[in-house]
């Protein structure tokens, strides 16, 4: 059976290390290996809007030696036209791994579970893990290296109930840190992901925080994150979210509550005056270019580590 990447803590915090590492080789040198090399087809599937996630895959798969293949999830229509199995099976006789943004994680797991290539989550309603690859990256570019990640506090405040702060708990407490996420009532992580985060932080010397409030979680905070308050699907709740989410925006008065060295990541895209203000964005503390960035060196990595842990 191939491995997938469903979730975050489908690596166990050795491998994550690991792929970090390959990632931050990749980083050092764009073209270091080429595991695709033939070239081998990966395919890119769709349900929902992409820019990044689109760009740097198929960036990473052609530089590792391959052929990016872009699917159209609204021509494919997949478990619509024909069911998710049936999909599967057409493109693993094809492909070298598939990379799926799409809606339930179920989904995805059906995926996985006829698939004889790597699955990857390129982003479900649940789990976004190859974004959080990157901002681990990120981070140990910023504060001491990947050796530094452990210890770290790292603070999310926003909509805590979403995809961005479920992969936070899982990977943030695989790799050792300290992980607060913030959110008002009704807008905090399931408790399974929490029990989880908190058996995996155990095992790491980690720990895992859920709070209404956003100053206790950002102060002293190494690492400030923020995301949309409107995820991809939640459009029809935009105008509850908004209020219900309006004291947990990110300004420089919360900033200025978390270490002096402080650095500020949202895995994009970003709505400046809605969870962060432009002034932290676009300000000293803010590196979401080298994070955008960096889902290409993660990617690239665990893709790499995937196609050779088969
Ligand atoms: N939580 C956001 C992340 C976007 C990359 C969403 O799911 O739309």
């Amino acid at each position: 059976m191939p491995r997938h990447f469903l979730r975050d803590d489908d690596l166990t915090p050795a491998e994550q290390r690991e792929v970090l590492e390959l990632a931050w080789a990749f980083h050092e040198d764009r073209f270091l290996r080429a595991p695709l090399s033939g070239p081998r087809a990966v395919a890119l599937v769709f349900d929902k809007p992409t820019l990044r996630t689109q760009v740097s895959f198929s960036v990473g798969v052609a530089e590792l030696g391959g052929f990016p293949l872009v699917v159209d999830g609204r021509l494919a229509q997949v478990g619509v036209r024909e069911s998710v199995p049936d999909v599967t099976r057409v493109l693993d006789r094809q492909v070298a791994a598939i990379v799926w943004r799409t809606f339930g994680q179920d989904r995805l797991e059906e995926m996985a579970a006829v698939s004889r290539v790597p699955v990857v989550n390129a982003l479900t309603d649940d789990f976004h893990p190859c974004q959080i690859l990157a901002d681990l990256l990120t981070v140990a570019q910023h504060h001491g290296g990947l050796g530094g990640l452990a210890g770290q506090r790292f603070a999310y405040v926003g909509d805590a109930a979403n995809n961005m702060a479920a992969s936070y708990l899982l990977g943030g407490a695989t790799a050792g840190m300290h992980v607060v996420v913030a959110g008002p009532e009704g807008y905090l992580p399931p408790a399974a992901i929490v029990a989880r985060a908190e058996e995996i932080a155990a095992t790491t010397g980690g720990s895992v925080t859920v709070t209404t409030d956003a100053r206790a979680a950002v102060t002293g905070a190494d690492v400030v994150a923020a995301d949309t308050w409107v995820s991809m699907g939640d459009e029809d709740e935009a105008a509850d979210r908004l209020a219900a989410l309006a004291d947990h925006q990110v300004d420089a008065g919360l900033m200025a509550l978390a270490a002096p060295d402080a650095i500020f990541l949202h895995c994009l895209p970003a709505y400046r005056g809605k969870e962060v203000t432009a002034e932290v964005i676009d300000g000293p503390q803010s590196v979401v270019w080298d994070e955008a960035e960096n889902r290409l060196h993660a990617q690239k990595a665990v893709l790499t580590f995937l196609l050779e842990h088969r």
